[in-house]
């Protein structure tokens, strides 16, 4: 038997373990053997992994593509040539777009948008506000992959439905089997500050973080746990960005409400004086917060309460980012900044530094996320028969980022421009398509599926 591609010579990595010497064997954009090198069949092409780690295929279940109507931010094609770049292999679209995704043909024009450019494989999530109550139904039926609620204010400015409104939302949810994922931060705790901060001149970036506290996170985590345990809904917390709010998602969990839960790498990696460094161009909702913080989401992490990572990938000009100003007044700028290329590198530096093992990594980017979201095993599993959707890394590789510009999205501005990592996506390959290797994008813009949940 001669298959399409097979990729020898690697370490192949599942949350379930390693083995060395293995590699994978594809035929028809489906895994058909996984295995000892020298056991693999004959191929058309052949892909030496030269002794790296052959990963299940990245799922960045997060990222701001911004099309339709955002495109002098980024696109489809952009993003997910981003991602291709940076090993991910899938990616869901938040819906704070122009028109925002709260109706089927929204929907229905931001998934064909995706068809004619992306790189990788993609889906989208669909909001719930005040207004569309009634179209959950349909929104399940036109393919949304889950639904999100902005509690707070946050870019987009899309206005958080009420409590009755937020329990009927579940309700309705509930009945599609679909989950329920938040913009966390309780809105009226935040605009207080917002509009106390501005009064007094507080214009710092880190005055920014400051008006958004903790608390704000966790009270919002806390209050979606209570309707889910009275709803039944699943629900899902986007980025959760302190301990204490992941320590929230814990005690919620432990009372056995379905709740699961992301963090970002910027959490995980920086702390507030990042905004202190850095300036605006670190600031983002929610906050990257201060040490204690971190070090307690970083417990709640390794101890179960957080499912995945990924990135909230939110692509923005520099003169948006006041990137010539970066400690100009900081409610003049806006929050967010790409992460589709370091993601994966920053999550190898962990690996590196201890923290993480190469298993929890492949759990945490790939397995969970597609459990989380419907996809799995199909995404995320590297088992035969699934789709040969595959992250080659080199987990030694030592490597900055000293320029944003070499990243692949229209904007690149990053609070990681300057980092050192340890690890780094060296071939990307979706459905047995090799679409980013040698440091080249090599796949054809459009060649990217929508993903179909389960
Ligand atoms: O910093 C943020 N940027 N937080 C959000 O909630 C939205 C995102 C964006 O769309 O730029
Ligand atoms: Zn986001």
């Amino acid at each position: 038997m001669t298959v399409d591609l097979v990729i020898h010579n690697g370490t192949v990595l599942t949350p379930a373990g390693r083995s060395p010497n293995s590699g994978i064997a594809i035929e028809d954009g489906t895994i058909v053997a996984v295995g000892r090198s020298d056991r693999l069949p004959d191929a058309e092409r052949t892909l030496d992994a030269e002794g790296n780690v052959i990963a299940p295929g990245v799922v960045d279940c997060h990222i701001h593509n911004r099309e339709p109507g955002l495109e002098y931010k980024e696109d489809w094609e952009s993003a997910t040539r981003a991602a291709a770049a940076g090993g991910v292999t899938t990616v869901v679209g938040m819906p704070n777009t122009d028109p925002v995704i709260d109706r089927p043909e929204h929907l229905e024009l931001k998934l064909e948008r995706g068809d004619a450019s992306a790189h990788v494989d993609f889906g989208s999530y669909v909001v719930v506000t005040s207004e569309n109550l009634e179209h959950i139904p349909a929104l399940d039926e036109a393919g949304a992959l889950g639904y999100k609620i902005f509690l707070g204010s946050t870019v987009g400015d899309v206005p958080p439905p009420n409590d009755g409104e937020i329990l009927e939302a579940m309700e309705r949810i509930r009945e599609t089997g679909k989950r329920l994922g938040f913009h966390e931060e309780n809105g009226e705790i935040i605009d207080h500050y917002t509009r106390q901060f501005q009064d007094a001149g507080k214009n710092r970036p880190i005055d920014h973080a400051h008006s958004r506290p903790v608390i704000a996170e966790r009270e919002a985590i806390e209050r979606m746990i209570t309707f889910a345990e009275e709803t039944g809904a699943k629900i899902h917390m986007f980025h959760v960005s302190s301990g204490s709010g992941a320590e929230a998602v814990a005690r919620g969990k432990e009372r056995g409400v379905d709740v699961t839960a992301e963090t970002c790498p910027h959490y995980l990696w920086f702390t507030e004086s990042v905004l202190e460094e850095k300036g605006n161009v670190a600031r983002i909702q929610p906050p990257i917060r201060d040490a204690d913080q971190r070090e307690r989401l970083w417990t709640a992490f390794q101890t179960g309460a957080i499912d995945c990572v990924a990135t909230d990938h939110a692509p923005h000009t520099p003169e948006e980012k006041l990137v010539d100003d970066p400690f100009g007044n900081t409610w003049d700028a806006i929050s967010g900044f790409v992460g589709l290329e370091t993601e994966v590198p920053a999550l190898l530096s962990f690996v590196e530094q201890g923290r993480l093992t190469l298993e929890e990594w492949a759990y945490h980017h790939a397995a969970r996320p597609a459990q989380v979201w419907g996809l799995y095993p199909q995404k995320g599993s590297l088992q035969v028969g699934t789709d040969a959707d595959i992250t080659v890394v080199d987990p030694e590789l030592e490597w900055t980022l000293e320029d944003r510009a070499d990243l692949h999205s229209k904007n690149c501005v990053t609070p990681f421009e300057g980092e050192t990592f340890t690890g780094k996506a060296v071939t990307t390959v979706v459905r047995g398509e090799v679409v980013y290797d040698d440091g080249e994008v090599v796949g054809e813009s459009g060649y990217g599926a929508r993903v179909e949940p389960n």
